[in-house]
């Protein structure tokens, strides 16, 4: 039985303690929040992306406000945190050197220093750090990676990623909504797509991008070219400026040599294929989410099942970078290189 502590009862916290219940040989045996409401608040999830869930039964699962007095008292194998993300290098370095594998959401953290101390502490435990980069695990992506790799039709020739949200005004202490804590969307909600480009294509030579400021004070709107020794064209947008009744959308088109691949969170079936010869293809598609399929990657890795590497911490470490060299194309208005 492993025995988890979750870091943060939010928006993902719910989520993560959702993951972990499902699974067999669980035990979720302590939850931390600094705010005691939230830990009060056992409702179903809010936020851009699920609807309201059933409420969340907290019996049995020991209850703190301090993650150092979590970690002194009950006896956990790993932590899964969710806490906003200034916290997590902190947290995950705290909980590593006390032993712990620690799944941590993304982003890494708010800057690419942190990020390294934590992957040297990860290092240095010998446990395991795993970021939460769903994108790489959900299951359209997924589906699309596999074509791109199998090149069953043919090269790359472009592709655009969409990532698009109304303004969160729900976090903790409207956290979202201080780009000092966040890292603004570009560092929050585009880096999946900045972090999907990077697990399919590598990472960029350079970016190139503008944005705008938003409510956060920091970009909450970008569009970015990522620049490869290739003709192929990558381009993605992301934000959280879009207005309250839009609710949430992610999508891609991937034009290649012999087809296009077209996604949409917001459209049924939410996967097609377009062979230049040919029908129009709907390939089945895994029931489930990126969510729950990450967490049972961790859960197998730290149980010491045999898993393939889809995400290490240097490369969450190197999405951290790209959104760094993102920003800094959007001040200098000039193409930004990436060593
Ligand atoms: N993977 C995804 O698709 C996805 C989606 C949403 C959010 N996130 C990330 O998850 C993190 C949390 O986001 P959220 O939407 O759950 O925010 P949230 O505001 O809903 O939840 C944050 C929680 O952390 C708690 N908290 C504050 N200080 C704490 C402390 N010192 N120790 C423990 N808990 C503390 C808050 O009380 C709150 O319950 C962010 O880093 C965000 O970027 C990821």
């Amino acid at each position: 039985m492993l025995k988890i502590g979750i870091v943060g009862l939010g928006f993902m916290g719910k989520m993560h303690f959702r993951c972990f219940k499902s699974l067999e040989n669980i035990e979720i045996k302590a939850i931390c929040d600094a705010d005691a409401n939230q830990l009060q608040d056992t409702s179903g999830v809010a936020g851009n992306i699920s609807g309201a869930e059933e409420d969340l039964d907290l019996s049995n699962i020991s209850l703190y406000s301090d993650l150092t007095q979590m970690l002194a008292e009950v006896q956990l194998d790993a932590v899964s945190i969710a806490s906003p993300t200034f916290m997590h290098s902190s947290q995950s370095i705290e909980a590593l050197e006390a032993g712990l594998h620690v799944f941590c959401e993304k982003p890494m953290s708010l800057n690419s220093v942190d990020c390294r101390r934590m992957s040297e502490a990860a290092q240095q435990s010998g446990k395991t750090l795993q970021v939460g980069h769903c994108i790489r695990f959900w299951p359209e992506y997924v589906e699309a990676k596999e074509i791109i790799d199998s090149q069953k039709y043919g090269k790359v020739m472009a592709a655009t990623f969409q990532r698009l949200s109304h303004t969160p005004t729900w976090s903790w202490d409207n956290c979202f909504l201080d780009g000092k804590r966040s890292g603004g969307a570009m560092l929050d909600l585009h880096i999946h797509d900045t972090d999907y480009v990077q697990y399919v294509f590598g990472m960029p030579k350079a970016v190139f991008s503008q944005g705008v400021i938003g409510p956060s004070q920091d970009y909450d709107h970008c569009v970015t070219q990522y620049l490869y020794d290739n003709e192929s064209v990558i381009a993605a947008e992301g934000g959280w400026i879009m207005a309250p009744g839009f609710g949430f959308e992610m999508n891609f088109k991937i034009m290649l040599e012999e087809a296009t691949l077209i996604y949409s969170s917001a459209q049924k079936p939410t996967f097609r294929i377009y062979p230049k010869d040919g029908e129009m293809i709907k390939p089945d598609i895994p029931e489930g989410d990126g969510y729950s399929f990450e967490i049972i990657h961790f859960v197998e890795n730290i149980s010491g099942k045999k898993v393939l590497s889809v995400i290490t911490p240097e490369q969450s470490a190197d999405s951290v970078k790209i959104i760094e060299a993102e920003k800094e194309s959007i001040r200098t208005m000039e193409k930004t290189s990436i060593s």
